[in-house]
């Protein structure tokens, strides 16, 4: 039976993901176009992106090596299977990752999105202790308020409440550590904040009570983005590492926010100076433009899993679209970029202006913390009582008609503009927040 065809600019049929369907669809918002630092919208306004997107489009929008090299690709090799075949691009942009990474991460496997990468990460995790002979090792360690993606494993270890209630009692055998969100002192930190770095003691509490030969992996952010971006004190990373060495426990960055430029180094791993065993990364991989993830792998975990018969596949997991063609023609166009264009490293040349910038919203009204590192920059707002999260959302509503891309978790304000940001563009992102802060109820 044939349905009726519904218009092409319906908006009913798509279910729109992490979004408030029947609000948007009442007022949508829809971009129709996007160049450098700016979206264009479907009333013809420029906005300016204050997220680079979702904290992916590093490079800004609508950059000519990325256009150009998906364009010639889908022309010469459109899609390769990623099982028992393999084209040069898959090669060549694992090489070219593991020359930007620090240390001995020097492996690499493909997935499409951040989600993904986290599930290939615990899974690595689990299974290299089993080929090692520690398959008793196989709880996961997460952080209340972590974001790892949407997907079982991650939802697990992941620490969003939100995200997590609905979905039943998620994967077994995951313990959380406490967050180090607002600790005594820390308001209105620059940079990194000076207390909580004992916070990571509590990975000793959680090996005590399970027993460390148990556990198979930590997994953190580095700076923690989706709950209101936590930026860890200091010394907080360099003192997981150490339990984690005491034990045996590998330890994973999920860096798919803090991956390719975003503190001012190429990685996480780079600013804090402390490498770990498994990094996850998405996102700004290929500057957002087409779906891509990978994880980094120590080689010490790639080698354990090179045994047995040549001919065994090594590892049980992977996807249609691993190393996807496309992808990584979208990917080698955004490393072009970021290295011609010095944006690995740009936040750290103009992270002071972004940070004072930022700072200067602390007398607005009902802000209750700024926070930044990098180029990343939070402010926190009371919430209205009995009404959580209404009033920076209406920040975000009102900074979208003004011509601003924000965007808010619970109460909090998260800004990571695209690492081309001029002085000129955070001029106008704090001029037009203030004044929208100072305006709210
Ligand atoms: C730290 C972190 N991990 C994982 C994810 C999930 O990535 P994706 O939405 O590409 O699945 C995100 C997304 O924001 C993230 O910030």
């Amino acid at each position: 039976m044939n349905k009726p065809v519904t218009p092409p600019n319906s908006l009913e049929a798509y279910w729109m993901p992490f979004t408030a369907n029947r609000q948007f669809k009442a007022e949508p918002r829809i971009f129709t176009g996007a160049d450098g630092m700016y979206y264009r919208t479907a009333d013809g306004r420029q906005v300016l992106d204050g997220i680079a997107g979702l904290w992916c489009c590093a490079a800004g929008h609508n950059r000519p090596k990325i256009v150009e090299a998906i364009r010639q690709q889908a022309g010469e090799l459109d899609y390769s299977p990623a099982f028992q075949m393999g084209h040069y691009k898959a090669f060549e942009l694992a090489n070219r990752l593991v020359s930007l990474m620090p240390g001995s991460l020097d492996h690499v496997f493909f997935t499409n999105s951040g989600s993904e990468s986290v599930e290939t990460a615990l899974k690595m995790a689990i299974a290299y202790h089993r080929v090692r002979g520690e398959g008793q090792r196989v709880r996961l360690i997460g952080r209340e308020k972590g974001y790892h993606g949407v997907n079982f494993g991650g939802m697990s270890v992941g620490g969003m409440v939100a995200n997590r209630k609905m979905f039943g009692t998620l994967v077994t055998g995951v313990d959380h550590l406490r967050h180090t969100h607002g600790v005594e002192g820390n308001r209105f930190a620059r940079g990194e904040p000076e207390h909580g770095a004992d916070l990571a003691d509590d990975l000793q509490r959680l090996c005590d009570l399970h027993d460390p030969s148990t556990i198979a992996a930590v997994i953190v952010e580095p700076v923690a983005g989706s709950a209101g971006v936590i930026i860890p004190p200091k010394g907080y990373l360099k003192r997981l590492r150490e339990i984690c060495d005491r034990h045996g426990i590998l330890l994973i960055f999920d860096e798919v926010i803090t991956g390719f430029g975003r503190l001012g180094t190429p990685f996480a791993v780079d600013y804090f100076g402390v490498e770990p065993d498994l990094v996850t990364t998405a996102k700004a991989l290929t500057n957002g433009v087409i779906p891509m993830g990978a994880v980094f792998a120590q080689s010490k975990i790639y080698e354990a899993f090179m045994q047995g018969p040549p001919n065994a596949i090594e590892f049980m997991h992977g996807y249609t679209y691993s190393a996807n063609p496309m992808a990584c023609a979208a990917a080698l166009g955004a490393l072009d970029t970021y290295e011609e264009e010095g944006l690995l490293t740009r936040a750290s040349e103009i992270g002071g202006y972004w940070a004072d910038a930022v700072h200067s919203l602390r007398d607005c009204k009902s802000v209750i913390d700024v926070r930044n590192l990098g180029l990343i920059g939070a402010v926190e707002l009371e919430g209205i009582p009995g009404e959580p999260t209404k009033r920076a959302f209406s920040a975000f509503l009102k900074a979208y008609d003004q011509g601003l891309l924000i965007r808010t978790t619970g109460d909090t304000i998260a800004m990571s503009p695209p690492l081309i940001i001029e002085k000129s563009h955070i001029d106008f992102m704090v001029d037009t927040l203030r004044s929208i802060l100072n305006s709210l109820d």
